[in-house]
């Protein structure tokens, strides 16, 4: 679903060039959730935002190589941008910068829906919104298709979020600290919607956190990132019951332990 070999970032900032992403290589298959956990400023966002090439050319350099689906997207960026949207989403860290704030929700889930399948009327299309905002667990969807992002909370956001994706033919979802602005239940109950429809659909996941209780509930793999690299990759449970690397094991000891 996703290869990437030896990526490199370099981003043009005011202070001159930040080498972000120093040489990454990851593959995700097909049902599969891979983590990506670091400390503040490591690399994870430039990494899931170069693999999608959501990073404009004046202000980054991408090289390696990125297959995503069989596509070659840094031969090819507008293959990334046919992708997006469809069989690749992103949700990132702040949902409320993901939608317009002068559309109201089914109007995006509306757009997105017929994105995928132009011939549906509108009257379809609002029917389907409001199924798939009733499949991510937002009640009452009918009612909020009308309203405006400013009116839901930050988890129903996430879920609305996560709507759009699933109205595509969704392969790949990057999900950028998808539950950090949420409280506990609410992130445990995104994270179980996340799962179930990976199982569903058997989407692959980039799962980007800092969190290792996160990390450890949704993971196949994990890479540790530090300073633009990967210092440690792994089995999730290797990398937290067994960390090779200080690094590993001082993040280990910055969050508390629920075992
Ligand atoms: N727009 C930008 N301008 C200048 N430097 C940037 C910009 N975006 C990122 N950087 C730098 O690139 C490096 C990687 O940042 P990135 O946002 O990828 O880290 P991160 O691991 O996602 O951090 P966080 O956990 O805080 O989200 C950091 O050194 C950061 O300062
Ligand atoms: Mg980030």
């Amino acid at each position: 679903m996703l290869d990437v070999t030896d990526l490199r970032v370099e981003l043009m900032t005011e202070r001159g060039v930040v080498k972000a992403v120093d040489g990454v290589s990851f593959s995700i298959e097909s049902g599969e959730t891979v983590t990506i956990i670091g400390e503040s400023g490591s690399g994870k966002s430039t990494t899931a935002m170069g693999v999608l090439r959501l990073l404009p050319d004046d202000e980054a350099a991408v090289s390696g190589k990125i297959v995503i689906d069989g596509h070659d997207v840094v031969g090819n960026p507008r293959a990334a941008a046919r992708l997006r949207g469809d069989k690749v989403v992103l949700i990132p860290q702040d949902p409320m910068t993901a939608l317009s704030p002068v559309h109201t929700i089914g109007g995006q889930l509306g757009e997105a829906v017929r994105l995928r399948d132009p011939s549906l009327s509108r009257k379809a299309a609002a029917d389907r919104a409001a199924d798939l905002l009733g499949q991510v667990g937002i009640p009452d969807p009918r009612r909020q298709l009308g309203r405006h992002p400013h009116q839901l909370s930050g988890g129903m956001l996430q879920r609305v979020l996560i709507a759009i994706a699933l109205a595509g033919r969704l392969r790949l979802l990057v999900a950028d600290e998808p539950t950090s602005a949420l409280d506990v239940t609410v992130q445990a109950a995104i994270l179980d919607l996340l799962l179930r429809l990976q199982e569903e659909t058997g989407m692959g996941i980039l799962m980007i956190t800092h969190d290792l209780g996160v990390a450890r509930l949704v993971s196949d793999r994990v890479h540790v990132m530090k300073d633009g690299r990967f210092v440690e990759s792994g089995e999730v449970e290797q990398i937290v019951d067994e960390p090779r690397e200080d690094y590993t094991r001082s993040l280990l000891s910055a969050v508390p332990r629920f075992r």
